[in-house]
C-alpha cells in the first residue's frame, strides 16, 4: 500500500516544515517538497502532520471490567485521540500477573487490530504486595512492570523487584502513593513514595518511570535524581497541567497553582519525559460512588496543545517530543518520529480549529471527564497506523 501525504506542516521533535511524506508498506520512505507519486494522495494543506502519540499510562479494563471499557472501545478511543500505541496497566480482573492473562490482552488487541498494545505485568503476584516469583515466568517481551494505584508498600519487596527488573532489563513504573498517609495528606503520600522509589532506583540501578507526577516536591526530587544521573524518567498527566483547585476525583488529585506552574516549567526545562494520560474510564454509577479517574485519551492532545503550545508557548516540537518521541524511546520502539525508515504511525491535526469538549462524542465507554464544555484548540482529524487510516473525520 502506497500513500502520499501532501502539503502538510510536518512537525516532530526535530523538525517543522511544510512538505510531503511518502509511505510504502507502512513505512515512511521519502520526505520532501513537491514529491510526485502515482498512488493515493491525501491533501493535507492547512493541517499539521505529527508522529501519532504513544501513551505510557492507560486502563482498558479488559479482562474484568468491560462495562467501563474494553480493548475494542479503548482502541477506537485511542485512535480518535491520535494515539496508536498504549501501555496498559495491570489492574484488571484477573490482575495481569501471568503470561496467560497478558497474552489474552495482546491477542484481543491484535484481533481488534487498530493500535499497538503493550501490557504491563503487576510487580507482585495479583497485587498481593509480597510475592514476586511470577516475574521469573514473564516473557522478555514484557518490558514494564507496575503495581498501579497499589504501589508496593513493603520497601524490601520493591527493592527485590527492582533487582529482578534490572537483571531482566525491565522498567519499574511507579504510581507513588504511601497508602498509610493517603488519608492524612495526599501530597505527603505522593512525595514520600516518590522519594523512596528514587532512592531504591539509585541503590539498585534499575530503570524507574514515575507516573503522573502531580506535586512540586515530587518533581523536585525527580529533577535532583536526574541531575545525579539516576536512571529515572517521568510523566505528567494532561489534567495535572490544565486544572487547579478542582475536586474532580482523580488519583493523584488535582493540585494547586504553584504545582501546575512548576510542572509546566519542568516541561519547558526538559525534565518531563512524557505526557501520560492515565486514561481511566468508569461508568457513571461507579463515578457517582467515588471511583477516581478521568477518561482522557480523546482529549489529551487538545488539552496539551491548548495549555502548553497556545498559552504557555512551548514549541510544537517540544510537545511532539513528550507525546511521541520520548514515550517511543521508553517503550523501545522505532516510532514517534517522522523519519525515513520509521513506522508510518502518524496523525493529522487542525490546530486552528477551536471546539468544545463533549463526552457524548467519546468513543470510550467512559464519559467521565472534568473537561466537558471546555473550549480547546487542536482537533485530531485523521490517525494513521502503518499508513492505514484508523480514525478519520476527513
Ligand atoms: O485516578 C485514577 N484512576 N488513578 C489511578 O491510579 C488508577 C485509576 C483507575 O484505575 O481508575
Amino acid at each position: 500500500m502506497e500513500l502520499l501525504i501532501k502539503n502538510a506542516k510536518i512537525v516532530d521533535w526535530s523538525q517543522n516544515f511544510i512538505g510531503d511524506v511518502y509511505i510504502n508498506e507502512g513505512i515512511i520512505c521519502e520526505m520532501g517538497k513537491n514529491l510526485k507519486k502515482d498512488c493515493k494522495i491525501i491533501d493535507a494543506e492547512g493541517l499539521t502532520l505529527l508522529p501519532s502519540f504513544i501513551d505510557l499510562h492507560v486502563h482498558f479494563r479488559e479482562p474484568g471490567f468491560t462495562n467501563k471499557e474494553d480493548i475494542e472501545s479503548g482502541s477506537y478511543a485511542a485512535a480518535k485521540g491520535g494515539y496508536t500505541m498504549v501501555n496498559l496497566m495491570a489492574n484488571t480482573k484477573p490482575v495481569c500477573s501471568s503470561m496467560d492473562t497478558i497474552n489474552y490482552v495482546l491477542n484481543r488487541a491484535k484481533e481488534v487490530g487498530i493500535i499497538d498494545v503493550h501490557q504491563v505485568s503487576s510487580i507482585t503476584n495479583n497485587f498481593d504486595g509480597k510475592d514476586i516469583s511470577h516475574l521469573d515466568r514473564l516473557d522478555p517481551s514484557v518490558k514494564i512492570i507496575s503495581e498501579d494505584g497499589n504501589d508496593v508498600m513493603d520497601s524490601k519487596v520493591m527493592l527485590e523487584a527492582m533487582v529482578k527488573a534490572k537483571e531482566s532489563g525491565r522498567i519499574v513504573m511507579c504510581h507513588c502513593e504511601e497508602h498509610l498517609l493517603s488519608n492524612i495528606d495526599t501530597r505527603l503520600s505522593e512525595n514520600t513514595m516518590t522519594w523512596r522509589n528514587i532512592a531504591l532506583a539509585e541503590f539498585t540501578g534499575c530503570a524507574v518511570h514515575i507516573a503522573h507526577v502531580s506535586t512540586k516536591e515530587s518533581m523536585e526530587y525527580i529533577i535532583e535524581a536526574k541531575k545525579k544521573g539516576i536512571n529515572v524518567t517521568c510523566e505528567v498527566a494532561p489534567h495535572h497541567i490544565a486544572l487547579v483547585d478542582n475536586d474532580y476525583r482523580v488519583n493523584p488529585p488535582i493540585r494547586e497553582k504553584e504545582d501546575v506552574e512548576f510542572l509546566i516549567k519542568s516541561i519547558k526545562d526538559g525534565w518531563v519525559d512524557a505526557i501520560g494520560t492515565d486514561h481511566a474510564p468508569h461508568t457513571a454509577e461507579d463515578k457517582k460512588n467515588g471511583s477516581p479517574g478521568i477518561s482522557g485519551i480523546e482529549t489529551a492532545f487538545s488539552v496539551c496543545y491548548t495549555k502548553l503550545v497556545k498559552e504557555e508557548k512551548i514549541s510544537f516540537s517540544k510537545l511532539s517530543e513528550i507525546m511521541s518521541r520520548n514515550p517511543a524511546y521508553i517503550m523501545g520502539v522505532k516510532k514517534g518520529q517522522i523519519k525515513i525508515g520509521y513506522d508510518a504511525d502518524l496523525v493529522l491535526v487542525d490546530t486552528e480549529r477551536k471546539y468544545e469538549i463533549c463526552s457524548d462524542t467519546f468513543k470510550s465507554k467512559g464519559k467521565n471527564t472534568p473537561f466537558n464544555g471546555t473550549k480547546v484548540y487542536g482537533a485530531v482529524v485523521r490517525t494513521l497506523k502503518s499508513g492505514n487510516t484508523v480514525f478519520s473525520e476527513m
